[in-house]
């Protein structure tokens, strides 16, 4: 059966999760959340002491769950979401990312997500390598600094310390390395829809996204 999947890319910060959360909600469809997928990797990779040669081995042996109810994430069973939602994990997550063998290990797992009724699959190359054939692909953007600005309310909104400065350096270092790296880099795919979040809020993105899903049907 060919299951329908709405693809969504961009860099870190653009509102892909909210987003893609608020699509598998509308559609009642499932959820990819691949980042989530790198973001553990590398966590588990660093906590192990694995270097990142070694780290598609581990790559075969997670076992994640994403419920759309909520914005947790499983391990084994275990939430750790707010573990692995940090700029340092993000970081960990891009050095494993550049690995062609661990993306390719990754491959398999997060195609096994694209289940009936539908799936909307969050990512850097869910339009490009993973679901090349979706039929609505989305590339969210915004300016770095807007996506600094976000991540800082974020972390001030959770009663935790930001420095504005060092959140716009760590944004603009992992997206160097996400679009610059030689094996599935960060961009539009060909047939992408883009979309530029700068100027607009959550409710925005999503009513202009479930458009372009109705179009398609
Ligand atoms: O989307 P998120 O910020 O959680 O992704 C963390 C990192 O995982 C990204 O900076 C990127 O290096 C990597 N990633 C990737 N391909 C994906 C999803 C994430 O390389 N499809």
């Amino acid at each position: 059966m060919n299951v329908p999947v709405i693809t969504v890319d961009g860099p870190g910060g653009a509102g892909k999760g909210t987003l893609c959360r608020g699509l598998a909600r509308a559609l009642g469809w499932h959820y990819l959340d691949s980042g989530a997928l790198y973001r553990l990797l590398g966590l588990r990779a660093h906590q192990l002491g694995v270097p990142a040669e070694q780290a598609a081995a581990l790559a075969r042996e997670l076992d994640v769950s994403f419920p759309v109810e909520s914005n947790e994430v499983y391990l084994a069973g275990e939430p750790v979401a707010a573990r692995i939602r940090t700029e340092e994990v993000g970081d960990m997550a891009s050095k494993v990312a550049v690995r062609d063998d661990v993306r390719q290990a990754l491959l398999a797992r997060q195609r096994d997500f694209a289940r009936a009724p539908g799936l909307i699959a969050d990512g850097r190359d869910m339009g490009t390598v993973v679901f090349a054939d979706a039929p609505l692909k989305v590339f969210l953007d915004a300016s770095a600094e807007v996506r600094a600005r976000r991540r800082e309310k974020e972390l001030l909104d959770a009663g935790k310390s930001a420095i504005f400065e060092k959140i716009f350096r760590e944004i603009c270092e992992r997206d160097r390395r996400d679009r610059e790296r030689s094996v599935a880099p960060l961009r539009p795919a060909q047939d992408a829809q883009v979309l530029d979040s700068s100027g607009l809020n959550a409710a925005e993105v999503l009513d202009t996204v479930m458009q372009w899903a109705r179009q398609r049907n």
